[in-house]
């Protein structure tokens, strides 16, 4: 794998792939990287040519009081596991190198990014359509990959590729889980062991309204309600939202006939977790894909 940490250089690694008339893949994620992320890599490995890996904690995403100065980094760990999947390109910049200090331009996707997790994270998102849109423009993918972990960002991240007319095609991969059904991600390390049992509370209420759903329940009171009744039984569980909305516009829905997204955030500790289920038209959700 080759690993650059300059804009230059990768725009010229990118552009020598595009002149050869490959298909690029690119991955974006802050490292710290799991298995959910390499689920992504492999797509990229599986459908393009070449794929590239971005590693940028990105400091635009974060509100003054969360996580930016502890979120977990090793950079060493986490290019030996892309050298592992046969990565070509791995993109490495420091903050210096992305964020001119004199920088005062930023794209938003207005609307979207007040919902879910944006309504307590004021700013969240235009962080992360931010840097997505520079990582668009340096390496010029045919295709991008996300997790849906993070529904509320992929749907985001599509509507600011069809707003602003990227030539891009956007791959939203499943969740990865524990065995437990945890939902794999970079911040479960902060969790005590005690917390992380109980996080799995998550997502029992998650397939509470799965298994209602499959029943043929169509109402999103009604589901609400029976998941907030699980999360209930874990007093430890600070819940933020519960929600039952659309998955492209992410407004909430009576009805889930014509499908919808679940959403649930929580804090356990200091730790604040988010998970999802995707109900198709049927009322039936997609199956989680667990770890090993
Ligand atoms: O999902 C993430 O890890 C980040 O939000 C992303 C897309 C890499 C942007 O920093």
């Amino acid at each position: 794998m080759r690993v650059l940490t300059t804009i230059d250089e990768m725009q010229a690694a990118c552009r020598e792939v595009r002149r050869a008339g490959r298909r690029l893949g690119l991955v974006p994620t802050m490292g710290a990287l799991h298995a959910g992320h390499l689920s992504l890599v492999r797509a990229a490995r599986a459908t393009c040519d070449v794929a590239a890996v971005s590693i940028f904690v990105n400091p635009l995403q974060f509100g003054p009081k969360e996580d930016f100065s502890r979120y977990p980094r090793d950079l060493e760990k986490d290019l030996a596991l892309l050298n592992q999947e046969r990565v070509d390109l791995g993109f490495a910049p420091s903050e210096e190198e992305m964020y001119d200090s004199g920088r005062s331009s930023y794209v938003t996707v207005e609307g979207l990014s007040e919902r879910l997790c944006g309504r307590s994270r004021p700013g969240h998102f235009r962080g992360v359509t931010t840097v997505v849109a520079k990582l668009f423009h340096i390496v010029e993918p045919d295709v991008a990959f996300f997790g849906q972990k993070d529904a509320a960002q992929a749907a985001i991240i599509r509507k600011m590729v069809r707003d602003l007319n990227f030539d891009i095609q956007i791959v939203v991969a499943p969740i990865v889980r524990e065995q437990d059904g945890l939902a794999m991600s970079s911040r479960n390390v902060y969790l005590t062991p005690e917390q992380r049992k109980q996080a799995v509370v998550l997502y029992r209420a998650l397939m509470r309204v799965q298994t209602l759903a499959d029943r043929g329940e169509r109402r999103a009171a009604e589901l609400i309600r029976a998941g907030e009744e699980v999360i209930r039984e874990q007093p430890s569980a600070k819940l933020e939202y519960f929600e039952v909305v659309n998955s492209e516009t992410l407004e909430p829905v009576a009805d889930i006939t014509s499908g919808a997204l679940v959403a649930v955030a929580a804090q356990f500790g200091t730790t604040r977790l988010i998970d999802n289920v995707l109900l198709t038209g049927s009322g039936q959700a997609q199956g989680p894909e667990m770890k090993g």
